[in-house]
């Protein structure tokens, strides 16, 4: 029988997530969709560390959603490999992809924060996706590439609010705990994309990249932007206007261009003619 390559260790179990802290940031102030915004950051400091709060949060809902497709799509794939080295690679990332779930379950609980599902037109894009996408074609590796990174980065952002806020410790420790094992995810997934690209007909390739540019768009802006609800939520009156106001923040557009811009870069030395406005900078 093939034994897993990576050690596994539970997150529940090195985690107290009773030691939650809602006097720190979650986010580092920079890391926020509303820094550098001058109404925000006239803001007292303790609303919006609120903001941080609930910036994280939508980090974790729109991750329990991601994850939730990623578990279902690799345990299909997997129940169909025969080799046992892949079957149990697809099975490491469907335990791993579960503990991080737990812990983003877990840390909702602690926080008072409900289960929320991701938007309507987001499942039915995906269920859409679903059908159209086959699993483990050139198109779907890309898609899972750019589904795992764009959070891991948003992760590593929150990480370097060690050094520049006073950033709550659990979420530091999740965060690094994610971030290691994302690791593996993309260079699993990045391998897999590079293969299946080279298999892909460049005239093929050149007809799907739109709806790779489409997807970059979409996710983007459903990951990196919370919605009004959750600027309501931590006492930002008017919520619909802080939404536009991240929506228009120049300073959160960088940035999201800097996430995003490796995966891009990747994506198209694999022969993927991708146009993104994203890429632009
Ligand atoms: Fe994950
Ligand atoms: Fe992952």
């Amino acid at each position: 029988m093939q034994t897993p390559a990576r050690r596994y260790d539970d997150p529940l179990a090195r985690l107290d997530f009773a030691a939650l802290d809602r006097e720190c940031w979650w986010m580092p102030p920079g890391a926020l969709a509303l820094a550098g915004v001058p109404a925000f950051e006239a803001l007292p400091l303790a609303l919006r560390r609120r903001v941080s709060h609930v910036e994280y949060i939508h980090l974790l809902h729109a991750g329990l959603w991601l994850e939730s497709v990623f578990i279902a799509r690799m345990a299909g794939l997997a129940q169909r490999s025969e080799d046992p080295a892949t079957r149990a690679q697809l099975l490491e990332l469907v335990r791993e992809e579960a503990g991080h779930s737990l812990m983003f379950v877990e840390l909702l609980a602690q926080g008072g924060f409900p289960l929320q599902p991701a938007p309507k037109a987001a499942i039915a894009l995906v269920e859409h996706a679903g059908r159209i996408v086959p699993s483990g074609s050139a198109l779907f590796w890309a898609l899972v590439v750019l589904g795992e990174e764009l959070p891991d980065r948003l992760n590593r952002l929150v990480q370097r609010g060690v050094e520049d806020a006073t950033l709550s410790a659990l979420v530091y420790r999740m965060s690094r705990i994610h971030t290691r094992d994302e690791a593996a995810h993309a260079a699993y997934a990045r391998g897999r994309c590079t293969e299946a690209t080279a298999a892909c007909p460049p005239m093929l390739r050149a007809l799907l990249a739109p709806s790779i540019s489409l997807g970059v768009a979409l996710y983007a802006r459903y990951v990196c932007y919370p919605p009004a609800s959750l600027y309501a939520r931590a006492g930002l009156d008017d919520a619909r206007r802080w939404r536009g106001l991240a929506l228009a923040n120049p300073v959160r557009r960088r940035q999201v261009t800097l996430l995003l811009r490796p995966t891009l870069e990747f994506l198209r030395r694999c022969g993927w003619p991708l146009r993104s406005r994203w890429a632009e900078g």
